[in-house]
């Protein structure tokens, strides 16, 4: 969704602008724009569109500066316009924001009696001219920040700058993520480090209620009681390799190949030192030894991945474990246990639905929360009592794939430990999973060799319209995972069944033009999926069927079947989640879709 970057330097400040917008675009957005610090002046360009094309704008113009600030606009307040985009100005102050402002309405009215005229439908813009504002009233860019910060009801991250002070660039954060960076002699403001990590490894993430004066040499954070504070500095872990695409054609398609280092390095500390809470946080032994149950909360892709948790908890930690979709859960009455962990499952950890999933929790009384989550010091981790971080490292592609196989080995410790700790785990079992998780890497790399055969089948499924997916047990959550990553980047409209639902109504949809993906692992379900395969058969369905190596399956008319490595175990919906990544990668592929940046979504939703 949206993005921000601002930086203020010795040197011309527009090309780390403009890169770092590029390094934002992943996150989804419809129009792009940066102001300047030009003099005494303030210099806008905004495009809707591609960042490129507000790049060639602002060359044509001649743009040059040693401060200013940029932005990705995803719509929301307003449609997609040039001047609705960011950055919004008022007599002289320039702003980007990210969030929403939910008395914009009300402040809007109060400036207008003020004298204040709108350019856009944005709420944005109220905060430009309350900033104007305050100013007009003696404070100085700081001090306008803070006063007008307090007016503001919602979630923003702002960065903000004046022509009146050409020297300082001023920020601050509620409910949305903002960072700076700190270089030398020239600092940053990002929303997502990925922005300005070309410039600079060393970041303060400012904290709820934080605002912020950067100077070329130095930063002065204030808590939200404007008292000067002193925030930790971190020193990234993302790498400029992880946002560079390196030999792949696209960003997903390096995703899928980067799984099994990216589950390597979140297993490491499992592998060099057994199923230990220490895991998920100094005082998680404590706390889930007293958890008599499991309550996940999650959306989209992480919501499946707590799906197969759910079957995991069950059966192998012995613990009630439910699964709830984190937008339902929000808004209904919900039976809360305090006895029952909450965890979240977010990749970005900005997710706003699951953010207020947990605070609804809390509110209900919930007192344990843990998150596992892709980016250290997002909002849903730091809400939380423990945290797991996935180490899939940065993932650029929209649709999730890393860290979703991340999401489910992290899941699966999680199991292991909770069982271990409610002695459900006897030391021969703990030790067999421990080896599990060691073959892990190694199987998802045979799996991955599976692409070329992969590829010829989504050359049959390009010109489709529709496609059916089954699986049973451990393995319909990822029959749902490989239908979702089929319609968010082909197109194709695509659907998912437990195999056994079938003939309770989907079936009428199964004819010769229908394929119909089966994930049907070596297990003990298998027999019942075959069965379930045979009334799709008698209908003329097509169908291309996923299993293991060592099943007892054979191709004839109608049925394709592609095998991947030796049967799994437990740890199987991780395997076969591979081969519908690569079919949905591929189909797209054929289809020439916008694999990267499908139509419609963003990385990270940030909104209802
Ligand atoms: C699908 C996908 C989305 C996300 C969902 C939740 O490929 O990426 O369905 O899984 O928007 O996002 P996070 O995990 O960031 O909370």
């Amino acid at each position: 969704m949206c993005g921000i970057v601002g930086a203020i330097a010795d040197r011309d400040v527009v090309p780390v602008l403009i890169e770092g917008l590029k390094r934002l675009e992943y996150r989804g957005y419809d129009s792009a724009g940066i102001a300047v610090i030009d003099g005494r002046d303030v210099r806008r360009v905004r495009r809707t569109g591609r960042v490129a094309e507000m790049e060639a704008a602002a060359g044509q113009e001649g743009f040059n500066a040693r401060l200013g600030v940029g932005h990705t606009r995803w719509a929301t307040h307003g449609g997609v316009t040039e001047a609705n985009a960011h950055p919004h100005i008022s007599h002289g102050v320039a702003l980007v924001h990210n969030g929403i402002i939910e008395n914009h309405e009300e402040q809007r009215e109060r400036l207008r009696q003020l004298g204040y005229e709108f350019e856009s439908q944005t709420d944005t813009e109220v905060i430009a001219h309350l900033m104007h504002h305050y100013l007009k009233q003696g404070n100085d860019l700081l001090a306008a920040l803070q006063r007008t910060v307090k007016e503001l009801t919602g979630a923003y991250a702002l960065a903000v700058v004046s022509r009146a002070e050409p020297e300082r660039m001023v920020c601050a954060r509620m409910g949305c993520p903002l960072l700076i960076g700190l270089g030398e002699g020239e600092n940053f403001v990002a929303s997502d480090v990925s922005a300005i990590i070309q410039a600079t490894r060393q970041v303060i993430f400012l904290e709820e209620g934080d605002t912020a004066e950067l100077t070329r040499t130095s930063v002065r954070v204030f808590d939200g009681d404007d008292q000067l504070v002193q925030r930790e500095v971190h020193l990234s872990d993302v790498s400029l390799a992880s946002l560079e695409l390196g030999p792949y054609r696209h960003f997903m398609q390096k995703e899928i190949h980067e799984q099994p280092r990216a589950i390597a390095d979140t297993i490491e500390a499992t592998i060099d030192g057994g199923f230990l809470p220490t895991l998920f946080g100094a005082n998680a032994e404590a706390v889930l030894k007293d958890v008599e149950g499991v309550q996940i909360l999650a959306c989209g892709t992480s919501y499946y991945a707590g799906m197969t948790a759910r079957y995991w908890i069950e059966a192998i930690a012995g613990l009630p474990c439910s699964v709830e979709i984190a937008s339902e859960y929000r808004y209904r009455a919900a039976y809360a246990n305090p006895k029952h962990l909450i965890v979240t499952i977010s990749q970005s950890g900005e997710t706003l639905d699951t953010m207020e999933a947990l605070k609804y929790a809390k509110s209900l009384g919930h007192q344990h929360t843990l998150s596992i989550c892709n980016v250290p010091e997002s909002a849903i981790p730091r809400a939380s009592e423990l945290v797991c971080y996935t180490r899939a490292g940065a993932e650029i592609g929209v649709a999730s794939t890393k860290a979703f196989t991340t999401q489910l080995a992290a899941l699966f410790q999680l199991t292991v430990v909770l069982g271990k700790l409610h002695g459900r785990i006897s030391e021969e079992e703990e030790a067999g999973y421990l080896e599990e998780l060691r073959f892990l890497p190694g199987s998802v790399q045979h799996a991955l060799n599976l692409e070329p055969q992969i590829a010829l089948w989504a050359e049959r499924f390009a010109p489709k319209s529709d496609a059916l997916f089954l699986g049973r047990g451990l393995h319909y959550p990822i029959a749902l995972e490989g239908a979702l990553k089929l319609k968010e980047i082909s197109y194709i409209h695509a659907e998912a069944y437990p195999a056994g639902e079938l003939k309770h109504g989907p079936l009428a949809l199964v004819d010769a033009d229908m394929p119909v993906v089966v994930i049907a692992p070596n297990d003990k379900l298998l027999e019942k999926v075959k069965s379930n395969m045979q009334e799709v058969r008698a209908r003329g369905g097509e169908l291309f069927v996923f299993t293991d190596q060592d099943s007892n399956f054979s191709e004839s008319e109608g049925v394709h079947v592609i095998r991947t490595p030796r049967h799994a175990g437990v740890l199987s919906p991780i395997i076969h989640t591979i081969p519908v990544q690569l079919l949905a990668y591929h189909t797209a592929l054929a289809r020439g879709t916008d694999v990267d940046k499908p139509r419609n979504l963003a990385k990270s939703v940030t909104v209802e």
